[in-house]
């Protein structure tokens, strides 16, 4: 195992009705003046923002809103959101939404205390040391932004999707209240798993060895979601199934299960560069990525694969040949994310092998190396690419 220092500070508030409480946490986390930052809609048609603001109200909290943030969200928003900081003094930004209300509400919090461009910590030229704190009350299980470190935005100049982060924007309170996510429609829970199990397999697939304890919390994670997200989408109003989904996707994320191992975030960077160009669901460019990424890179380590597949998906080891039941694994993963309604190929997902070059080059990586488990070559994304065609 590695060394590391983990630091998680979020304080989870979860449970039924506990969005009642968001004017208590805000205080409690020294916000005064407020900027409520939210979605498209749904926070508005479920009757959650109304009871947001009245819990501000009879906390004494002043607050300002900002809607219309979009998934993939935009940088136009965050620019729109940080200029109402600098001009309203606003001291704490809560986010009523999902990742995308949540990465936006981050990059405000970030850009509200820089002089410079907020775009500057997404190209790497400035690191993250300070944020206004960032409330959540979390709508979708999915991106893991509720306790991660991260956040991603779309810069419309080219829609480059790209990530920052830094321990100062991991959010000072997360509200999660399971009822909040069942009124989400089938095919945003099925991203949502997708996106959650992604987060798990991104750290699951490592060279490090002797991970005992992070390997058997990604598998217990996997085994989670494989077995309750039919249950969510069979039942949407299913509660334990919502509230067990709910929390898998927290622990997914906030790096619990990432901690001591190396870990490779080459489907997730492949994924960012469709969905920065086609503007589909993360989850489902993940589903279309990751069995074409697993494709390319098992040989590296049969025997990792031969696990996955063995203690994950049940299936029987084969020591005479462990490729096969690599492959198993992976056809089981492939079927499963089907069966939630996942696209698993560039036409379902509306991708065209003709733009595969766009997408390297997008990327960037030119004489760089992508991943840690396999560094991959430009050449290799495009093979990588190919394989989910
Ligand atoms: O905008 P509204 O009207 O709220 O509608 C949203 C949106 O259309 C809707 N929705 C959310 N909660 C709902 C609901 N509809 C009905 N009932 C509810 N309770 O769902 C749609 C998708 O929302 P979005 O926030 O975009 O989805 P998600 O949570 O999957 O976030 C995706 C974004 O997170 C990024 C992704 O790249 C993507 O941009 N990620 C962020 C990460 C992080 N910060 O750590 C890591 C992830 O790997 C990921 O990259
Ligand atoms: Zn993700």
């Amino acid at each position: 195992m590695n060394n590391f220092n983990f630091y998680s500070p979020t304080y989870f508030v979860f449970g039924k009705g506990k969005e009642n409480e968001t004017g208590k946490y805000v205080k409690r986390f020294g916000g005064t003046r407020v900027l409520i930052h939210y979605g498209s809609g749904s926070v508005m048609k479920s009757g959650l923002l109304d009871r947001v603001k009245k819990s501000l109200t009879e906390s004494d909290i002043w607050f300002t809103e900002l809607g219309g943030v979009v998934p993939n969200p935009r940088s136009g928003l965050v620019y729109e959101g940080i200029e109402i900081c600098k001009h309203e003094n606003i001291d704490f930004v809560l986010a009523v939404g999902g990742g995308s209300v949540i990465d936006s509400a981050k990059a405000i919090a970030l850009g509200a205390l820089y002089d410079g461009d907020f775009w500057d910590f997404y190209t790497g030229k400035q690191y993250v040391k300070k944020a206004l704190p960032v409330g959540t009350i979390l709508t979708l299980t999915a991106a893991g932004s509720e306790g991660s470190s991260g956040s991603v935005i779309t810069h419309e100049n080219g829609m480059l999707k790209r990530a920052t982060g830094g321990d100062a924007m991991r959010p000072a309170f997360s509200i999660l209240n399971p009822e909040l996510t069942c009124s989400l429609p089938p095919y945003q829970t099925a991203c949502g798993a997708t996106d959650m199990m992604a987060h798990v397999m991104e750290r699951y697939f490592t060279n490090t060895r002797n991970v005992e304890i992070t390997d058997r919390l990604c598998e217990g994670i996997l085994l989670t979601v494989i077995n309750e997200a039919p249950k969510a989408l069979t039942n949407p109003d299913d509660y334990e199934a919502r509230a067990n989904l709910m929390w898998a996707g927290m622990v997914a994320h906030n790096d619990t299960c990432g901690v001591g191992r190396d870990s490779d975030w080459s489907s997730h960077q492949m994924e960012h560069e469709l969905s920065g160009l086609y503007d589909v669901a993360h989850g489902a460019g993940l589903a279309v990525m990751f069995p074409a990424w697993m494709k390319y890179v098992m040989h590296h380590d049969l025997n990792r694969f031969a696990q996955f597949a063995v203690r994950v998906w049940g299936c029987e080891m084969d020591f005479q040949n462990p490729e096969k039941t690599a492959i198993q694994g992976i056809q089981r993963y492939e079927q499963f994310v089907s069966s939630l309604g996942m696209p698993i190929r560039f036409s379902q997902l509306g991708a065209k092998a003709v733009d595969i070059p766009t997408l390297v080059k997008s990327m960037g990586l030119g004489k760089n190396t992508l991943g840690s488990f396999v560094k991959l070559t430009s050449e290799d994304v495009t093979k990588i690419y190919q394989l989910a065609v």
